[in-house]
Parts: C-alpha cells; structure tokens; sequence
C-alpha cells in the first residue's frame, strides 16, 4: 500500500487531503500538534494520527522514524498569524510565519527524502499560496514566508532532477478553513468578514488538485496549480455582490 504523509492534517486542506488521498487507496500518516483532533480525521479515513510540530525538529525526527516507508508527503502545515504593516510588524508573528511554513517544509522534506527516494516513485507536494508570488498591504510576513517557502519548493525541483521524486506546488487564493480565524487569534468576527459576499473555495476543492496531481502516471510531473475562487482575481481583487 502506498503511504502519504501530510503534515497539517487536523483541519482544513490537510483534513481534505487526508480524505481524497485514503479514497485514491494510501495509507494516510496524519501530522499536527493537535492530536485528538488528527485522531478524529485518521479514524474517518483508516490513517494514522502522530503528534507532529514542524518547528520542532526533534518532532520531525519521531514522526519520520514512525514511517516505515513514504511514497508521498504533503508538506501543508502553516498559515499566517497578523495582518499588520511593516510599520508595526510584531517579530514573533514573522518568526512563527518562518518556522511553520518555510522552515517546517524543509525539515519535513529533508526527514523524508531517503525514504521518498527509496520508494521508487516518490512525490513531495508543498502548499504554499498566491501569497507566495504576489504581495498585499498588511501581508507581508505572510507573503515573505510563502515567497520564501516557493523558494525552497522550487531548488528541490533542481536537486532532485534525475531522482524518482516528483515536485508539485499547490499555490490556493481563498479558501474557507480555519485560516482566517488563526491569521486573526480567533477573532471570529474578523475571521468571516474575509469571506463576505463571495463564495471561497473548499478545503475539498484544494485537496481534489492535490489528489489529482499525486495520481498521475510517474513520468508526469504537475509542477504548480494555481486555484482560486472564480470571485477573485489577485489577493486583493475579490469581487464581492
Ligand atoms: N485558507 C486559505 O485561504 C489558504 C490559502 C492559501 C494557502 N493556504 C495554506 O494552506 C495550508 C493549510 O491551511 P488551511 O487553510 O487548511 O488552514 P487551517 O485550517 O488553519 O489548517 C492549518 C493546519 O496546519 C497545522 N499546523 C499549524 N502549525 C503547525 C505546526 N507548527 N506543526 C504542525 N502542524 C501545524 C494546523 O494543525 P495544529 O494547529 O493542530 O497543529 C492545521 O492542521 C497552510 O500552509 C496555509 O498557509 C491557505
């Protein structure tokens, strides 16, 4: 049976992809700090739930030992804390930016390229954004760490060229998950006025283009999908009725 690893897996596009990817027959290893809710996803899906934090790179090491082998990784695990200006920027937010997004897709990826490697046919797929090429007023913590995670995404595509590993970067607009709430320290309020007079995509929606990538034949490397709501057009261009 093959195995995915995804990191992120107890909410939102990591929950998603946990569901897609167990229907598409892997066996799904589940990582996040919050466990009981990635243990309620892994017995929706048959897949194993272990206590995972991608700043933490003892963490990473116990999550790679428990895997026996790893086919696929989804490297998911982040999101953004503030919307504050340069001006004003709170350096533990930037921090927390770096090490979950940036940080935490190379530590991931480095814990499990032997064993990508060794499969044969291996697939590492990063979810940055369009955060990750384009810039907004308040972001730039969140786009400076999604800019720099792309980064990374993109030289493994060169240093793995000529090894059995394909490298897909997922770059979503909006998506209705628990992102804004977390972007806003739980501020629901703040959190549902992101999604006001627009319909966002689903996790569902974001998690079916990573099933679709990952299954397609070997020699076939999806390099990057960009997927937004039709409703908007750039990070600050949203159509709203
Ligand atoms: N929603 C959007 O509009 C949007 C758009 C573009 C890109 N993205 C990206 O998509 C990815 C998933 O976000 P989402 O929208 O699904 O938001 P979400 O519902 O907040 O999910 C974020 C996931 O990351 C996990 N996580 C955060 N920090 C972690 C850490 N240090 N170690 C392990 N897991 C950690 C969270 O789990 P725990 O808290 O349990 O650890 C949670 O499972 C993120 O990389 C985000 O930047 C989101």
């Amino acid at each position: 049976m093959r195995v995915a690893a995804i990191t992120g897996a107890s909410s939102g596009i990591g929950a998603a992809t946990a569901r897609a990817l167990a229907a598409e027959g892997y066996l799904t290893v589940l990582g996040a700090r919050r466990l009981e809710r990635l243990e309620q996803v892994a017995a929706e899906t048959g897949g194993e739930a272990v206590e995972l934090d991608v700043t933490d790179p003892a963490s990473v090491e116990a999550f790679a030992a428990c895997l026996e082998s790893c086919d696929v990784l989804v490297n998911n695990a982040g999101g953004a804390h503030g919307l504050d200006p340069v001006a004003s920027s709170d350096e533990e937010k930037w921090r927390r930016m770096y090490e979950s997004n940036v940080l935490g897709t190379m530590r991931m990826t480095r814990a499990l390229l032997p064993k990508l490697i060794a499969s044969g046919d291996g697939h590492v797929v990063s979810v940055t954004s369009i955060a990750a090429f384009e810039v907004y007023r308040g972001g730039a913590g969140y786009t400076a760490a999604k800019h720099a995670q792309r980064a990374v995404h993109q030289t493994l595509r060169l240093e793995l060229l000529g090894e059995p590993v394909r490298i897909t970067e997922i770059a979503p607009g909006m998506v209705e998950t628990e992102f804004s709430l977390v972007r806003f320290g739980g501020d629901e309020e703040a959190a549902k006025r992101v999604y006001e007079g627009m319909q966002p995509l689903r996790a569902e929606d974001v998690a079916e283009c990573i099933r679709w990538a990952v299954s397609r034949p070997p020699h076939v490397n999806i390099d990057e999908i960009v997927v937004r709501p039709r409703a908007q057009a750039t990070a600050t261009e949203v159509h709203r009725a």
